[in-house]
């Protein structure tokens, strides 16, 4: 079976603050599907990147879905600001949050799409408990904190053990890869069992970023029946 449906979310972590109007636009005009917003507090993660007035700036110009990706300490103060921001999807991490499970129902009660992110070093098996309730899982494929890293191989592991994991009981979770994602790992990615591939310095940093987006739109792959 041959398929595309798979979604692009470009980071706009790596797009030019300074015309960042016109970058939005770019991913409206682009095939994308959402735009991929990284929340650092300095403290989870040793970088700080912008806040919600800035977020609230994209959402006024986004076309598109809003994947709110937060890498702070405590995530629960500010789900509701990351619901009156614009964000569709909010996705904390493991790492960060004690109480994961009533998190995910408070995004939900939102009415937000529910997801977490789990760090290169945390085993997959840790969300084995609240599979049923998540609608996304963000595999880091690098250190969270900056773009522009080299991709970490050992995910293509973690995406099949956790496509294993949802088998049956989640067949509807979405795996979003993050982090160095590029056209020499998409299809390889795919094949593992991705759904949602987020580029960031990979896009924006392209000589042209529309051409880019529809590259990774593009990649198709033959998935084997299992
Ligand atoms: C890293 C962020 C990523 C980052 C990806 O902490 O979560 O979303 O922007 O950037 P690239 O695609 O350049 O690795
Ligand atoms: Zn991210």
């Amino acid at each position: 079976m041959s398929t595309n449906k798979h979604l692009i979310a470009p980071s706009v972590l790596a797009a030019d603050f300074a015309n960042l109007q016109r970058d939005v636009e770019m991913v409206n005009q682009s095939q994308a599907d959402w735009f991929h917003i990284d929340i650092m507090d300095g403290v989870f993660v040793p970088n700080i990147s912008f806040g919600f007035p800035v977020m609230n700036a994209i959402a006024k110009h986004a076309k598109k879905p809003l994947d709110v990706h937060l890498m702070i300490v405590d995530p629960d103060r500010y789900l509701q600001a990351c619901k009156d921001n614009g964000a569709e999807v909010i996705t904390v991490h493991l790492e960060a949050t004690t109480h994961l499970h009533r998190t995910l129902a408070a995004i939900k009660e939102l009415g937000c799409k529910a997801g977490v992110a789990l760090n290169p070093h945390t085993s997959v098996q840790l969300i084995k408990d609240v599979i049923q309730d998540l609608d996304l899982v963000c595999l880091m494929s690098v250190n969270p904190g900056f773009g522009g890293q080299k991709f970490i191989p050992h995910t293509y592991n973690k995406i099949k053990e956790l496509r294993q994991l949802a088998r049956g009981v989640n067949d509807n979770l979405l795996i979003e890869i993050d982090g160095g994602v590029t056209l020499d790992n998409a299809a390889q990615l795919l094949e593992a069992g991705a759904d949602v591939l987020v580029a960031g310095s990979f896009v924006f940093n392209a000589a042209d970023p529309i051409d880019t987006v529809q590259k990774l739109k593009d990649v198709d792959i033959n998935i084997k029946q299992a």
